[in-house]
């Protein structure tokens, strides 16, 4: 059996809020060998890790976050509506880290000071209102990091994943060396044969596609490609995607995964 790889997905995201600071820092703590997060642009431009398209489930804020400036997400709450947000004695929520919203950078700046290897995986989420424009700015910034053009010893390797293929196309045309996910929630036809588009070279099935089709992942692998499931936080779910041998493992609990696999 192979040993994944092990992804915090939008940091360690069961014990605290998801895409702050905070959660990102501990899943580093707990060993995890990567990070996975989500990137949206603001109207003026620039990129913050934020799942939904709308503020209102993970901030005290309301509507779009595509509609609104950095100095306006600056301002809000991304923490407090978590339980981990709060100290165990009080309803103080924590330090800003725990609350405050995370941009790209902010997140670079954190792997890059880490000391140790780490990689990163960005997620664009389409569609949204700034199209092709999230993948420039997003292979813009990379590269004003360094991160475009990795070479095997660096310790931050990045990682760009999308669920829609223009979007891996367009990080292949704009930056070749990075390596591409296209994530999966369903089965195309054209994935019969388990080769995919554009030179990407991973696949990232969730979790649910991975039980229902059990041909699924050996089919992948066999072609030649790697495996990062997503997002597996339940115990019979790790053994499941362990036994199929998968190459990561993308996980909101990586302290479980990675104390399942003895490290
Ligand atoms: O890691 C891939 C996974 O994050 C995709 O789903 O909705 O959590 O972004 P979602
Ligand atoms: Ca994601």
């Amino acid at each position: 059996m192979t040993t994944p790889l092990v992804f915090a997905h939008r940091g360690s995201s069961y014990d605290l809020p998801e895409h702050t600071l905070a959660a990102y820092l501990r899943a580093l703590d707990e060993g995890a060998d990567g990070l996975e997060c989500d990137v949206r642009l603001t109207r003026d431009g620039h990129l913050v890790c934020v799942h939904d398209r709308r503020l209102d489930r993970t901030s005290n804020g309301h509507g779009l976050v595509s509609a609104r400036t950095l100095a306006e997400l600056e301002a809000l709450d991304f923490g407090s509506w978590h339980p981990g947000a709060v100290a165990a004695d009080g309803d103080e929520p924590l330090d800003e880290s725990h609350t405050r919203l995370l941009t790209l950078e902010r997140l670079l700046d954190a792997v890059l000071a880490a000391g140790r290897p780490v990689r990163l995986l960005i997620e664009t989420k389409h569609p949204c209102r700034y199209g092709r424009d999230v993948e420039r700015r997003l292979v813009t910034l990379l590269r004003r990091y360094g991160l475009a053009e990795p070479r095997p010893d660096d310790p931050v390797q990045v990682t760009v994943m999308s669920f829609a293929p223009i979007a891996v196309r367009r990080i292949r045309d704009l930056a070749p060396d990075l390596p591409t996910v296209l994530l999966l929630e369903g089965l195309p036809r054209w994935l019969r044969l388990g080769r995919l588009p554009f030179g990407t070279r991973i696949a990232g099935p969730g979790i649910g596609l991975v039980r229902a089709r059990p041909q699924l992942v050996p089919a992948l692998r066999a072609a030649g490609n790697q495996v990062y499931v997503w997002t597996v936080n339940e115990a019979e779910d790790l053994e499941l995607v362990l036994a199929a041998g998968v190459d990561g493992v993308i996980t909101d609990r990586p302290a479980r995964a990675l104390a399942r696999l003895g490290r």
